[in-house]
């Protein structure tokens, strides 16, 4: 028999990622290399969240080459723009005004209350600016815009996401069928890569560079990052995060990156020194990384695909988003453009 009926949209899922550093190794693992595995199931939207950028000082060349190494470090990760809209957050205008509408409906009791807010208002204690405040707004403009479905976000995300529901479900209340509600996806197998200096908190970008392994780090800047990180005095390894966090953290990149379970590698190496721990870990990460790299500098030297990429992407993303924000704007009651 003849299919008639269309076949049901896929579920559409958004994420962004700010140019601020290069991505660690935990970012790719904890993330980004999961992005690859939902390109045929779903539809999927990729920003470059340039806008949050300036929420904290940045200087513009660093702040250009940053933004364009990202979006080839997307492709190198082997995202087809294709398949994945990739864009750059302020090629889109609708974000701005999107954001705006939705300041409108959110309020100051419940942005002072998020925790990033706090943190970074000490750590950037002179440039406290009315972004940095109202920054999930934009954020839940950023999902609500493409009626995602699902957002991939790391843990320090999860208050974001909350206010965004929020949001959504405020604005609805108002002006009904307005805004899909989103819901966060957390991958199934997503291990959390810890700092190589201080293995209880997560490796972040944001540290001391010795603390992280960048995606773009050299091997030998990867293989003395990793001989350098904090172990422990006892010489046994074994799979023990609570006690034994630096190695125990070593086991579980070295398990994320080869697939095999954690225990069976500390079982396979016990009665073996952390010395030969660590140059495992460093040629497994080398290897991940190599080909990765390569990748990412052809795209580099191709400024014109680069451009063709998010030129496309931005075209795509813009009706999409354009879509909602002039829904919106007809409900509150603004005369169309
Ligand atoms: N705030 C996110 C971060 O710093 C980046 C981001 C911006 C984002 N807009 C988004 C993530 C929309 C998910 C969805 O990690």
């Amino acid at each position: 028999m003849e299919q008639t009926q269309a076949p049901a949209r896929k579920q559409r899922i958004l994420s962004g990622i700010q140019p601020s550093g290069t991505p660690t190794l935990g970012n790719y693992i904890g993330a980004m290399r999961n992005w690859k595995l939902l390109e045929d199931e779903y539809d999927c939207l990729y920003m470059i969240a340039d806008l949050h950028a300036i929420t904290v000082r940045q200087e513009p060349a660093k702040l250009r080459a940053q933004s364009i190494q990202l979006l080839a470090l997307l492709l190198a990760i082997g995202l087809a723009p294709e398949k994945n809209v990739l864009f750059f957050q302020s090629h889109v205008r609708q974000h701005a005004e999107m954001g705006w509408l939705l300041n409108c409906f959110t309020y100051m009791g419940e942005m002072s209350r998020m925790t990033q807010f706090k943190d970074k208002s000490a750590k950037h204690a002179d440039n406290i600016n009315c972004g940095l405040f109202t920054y999930p707004v934009l954020m839940a403009g950023d999902i609500l815009l493409y009626q995602a479905n699902l957002v991939p976000v790391g843990q320090d995300q999860t208050q974001h996401l909350e206010i965004c529901r929020d949001i959504a479900n405020r604005v609805n209340g108002l002006y009904p069928g307005v805004f899909t509600v989103p819901q966060g996806y957390y991958p199934k197998v997503g291990a959390r890569v810890m700092s190589l200096q201080d293995p209880t908190r997560k490796m972040s970008k944001s540290d001391p560079d010795d603390c992280f392994i960048g995606i773009l780090d050299t091997p030998d800047a990867v293989r003395r990052k990793v001989r350098r990180a904090v172990t422990d005095s006892d010489a046994q390894i074994r799979f023990d995060p609570e006690n034994k966090p630096g190695v125990s953290n070593l086991l579980s990149i070295l398990s994320a990156l080869t697939g095999e379970d954690v225990h069976a590698i500390a079982e396979s190496m016990s009665g073996k020194g952390y010395g030969d721990l660590k140059n495992a870990v460093a040629e497994a990460c080398v290897e991940t990384l190599t080909p990765i790299q390569d990748r990412f500098n052809q795209y580099m030297s191709d400024k014109a695909y680069l451009e063709s990429v998010y030129r496309t992407g931005a075209e795509r993303a813009g009706k999409m988003a354009e879509r909602t924000l002039s829904k919106l704007m007809k409900k509150i009651g603004f005369i169309a453009r």
